[in-house]
């Protein structure tokens, strides 16, 4: 089975190399295919993912192109996990945005618009070259913001796109963790949103609803990363417990202060410490996979680290530390190979899962998984104050979309504009001229 990884010079493929490795099971990946713009990124990596395979039998084989096409062709699975305009262009997202006062996350408010002005007309292409070249394959897609890019590339490929993200799994772990579920009994996650914007509204452990118990209990609410961040207050008045990127929607004013104050925000961090490991790992005389594993343990501490200074929520868990990334994709591509239908959160096509969103608004909720793809299972209808956010953000996606396919200035601003986190039309009209300065791949807004 071939599976082509796009965005394969990517510091998180090593994850997904690592559990391809563990996995023994029939019918598991033989044949890894990466894909990068950038040859030098991508054989550092494949430096790292050699040190892996080093003394695992019948490991992967793996091969790199800079060929899109001979990437795609023939594949079973295609992941899609590529950033367009690399770090520097997240930090550029940040920059522009804090500069007007509101927030420029990679997905969440004006930098997640940025991002997604970007990044859709590439996902579109990739979307339109997997069609022709690799009808049968199953696209996951990873790429940020990841509900929007897979509302964009499911326009051309249907179901056969699947978009993930390991933050509501890591949430619904959590949750059942503070609840001392037990890891063998049969737990359903009662969680639906968009990406990055989604609510727990019910655990059930053996049918039975634990939720209520634990926002009952402030010292249960407090043991844990989401507990913390909103603190219980905040988690018993919703009645819910949110995603933890819904901290930027809440406590909007103290993150945007918090990203302004810091000496480097997310992305320049990023940037930076991967400029370093890249260098590293081109180096033969250093260990690439050591390189990578230092390089990896600092990113994960220091994962949202602003918003938790904000909250003084403290360090991270150690067992939260690896956020389950490349569990999630490999947990959905073998029950797709193989027919071992399980249920997963993952974002796909609504089809009346939420009935304030149309048919073909993708979402983030529980799914059966098997050899025919992802279906969301039913969910109770959401609370007033969520639905409005997932309305107005969908709304956003839409017009993120449309700017994308018809390249109008006018519908960028008004994706900025309409954004909850954008507050005037002008600031809307600022961005987009920023944005247009500082990405060459925004030249198309006319
Ligand atoms: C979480 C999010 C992902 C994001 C990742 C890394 O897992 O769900 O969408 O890519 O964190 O975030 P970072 O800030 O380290 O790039
Ligand atoms: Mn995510």
């Amino acid at each position: 089975m071939k599976l082509t990884i796009l965005g394969g010079g990517g510091f998180r493929v090593p994850l997904v190399y690592g559990a391809l490795l563990a996995d023994r099971g029939e019918g598991r990946v033989t044949r890894v295919v990466l894909h990068d713009l950038d040859a030098g990124r991508m054989s550092a990596v494949a430096r790292v993912l050699a040190e892996q395979a080093a003394d695992v039998p019948d490991a992967p084989e793996v091969s790199v192109t800079t060929d899109l096409d001979e990437a795609v062709r023939g594949a079973d699975f295609v992941f899609s996990a590529i950033r367009v305009g690399g770090l520097a262009g997240r930090a550029a997202d940040e920059r522009v945005a804090l500069a007007e006062g509101v927030l420029g996350q990679e997905t969440v408010g004006a930098g997640g618009i940025a991002y997604g002005l970007r990044t859709v007309p590439v996902a579109v292409d990739i979307a339109r070259r997997v069609a022709r070249l690799a009808p049968d394959a199953w696209v996951i897609n990873f790429t940020n913001p990841a509900g929007l890019v897979t509302e964009a590339m499911s326009r051309t490929l249907g179901d056969r796109v699947i978009g993930i993200c390991d933050s509501p799994v890591g949430l619904g772990r959590r949750v059942a963790r503070a609840l001392g579920a037990d890891a063998g009994a049969d737990t359903f996650v009662d969680y639906v949103g968009l990406n990055h914007l989604g609510w727990v509204r019910g655990l059930r452990v053996d049918g039975r609803d634990e939720l209520p118990r634990l926002l009952a209990d402030r010292a249960l609410l407090g043991s844990f990363e989401e507990g913390r961040l909103f603190g219980a207050d905040w988690l018993q008045s919703l009645g819910a417990i949110p995603n933890e990127y819904l901290h930027y929607y809440y406590f909007n004013r103290e993150t945007v202060r918090a990203y302004q104050d810091a000496e480097l925000t997310r992305g320049a961090f990023l940037h930076r410490q991967q400029d370093r490991f890249y260098a590293r790992a081109g180096n033969p005389g250093v260990s690439a996979l050591k390189a990578w594993d230092e390089t990896r343990a600092e990113r994960e501490a220091t994962y949202m680290s602003e918003n938790r200074d904000t909250a003084g929520a403290g360090e991270r868990e150690e067992e939260d530390l690896s956020g389950g990334y490349e569990k999630v994709a490999l947990a959905l591509m073998r029950a797709v190979a193989r027919d071992e239908r399980t249920t997963l959160i993952l974002n796909v096509p609504n089809r009346g899962t939420v009935a304030a969103l149309d048919a073909d608004a993708v979402v983030e909720v529980p799914c059966t998984v098997d050899a025919h793809g992802a279906r969301p299972v039913a969910v109770g209808p959401l609370p007033a104050h969520a639905t409005g956010l997932v309305v107005s953000v969908k709304a956003v996606e839409r017009e993120v979309l449309a700017a994308a396919a018809s390249g109008s200035r006018a519908t960028a601003v008004k994706a900025f504009a309409l954004h909850p986190l954008v507050d005037s039309v002008n600031v809307a009209r600022r961005l987009v001229d920023g944005y247009r300065a500082a990405h060459p791949q925004l030249a198309y807004l006319g």
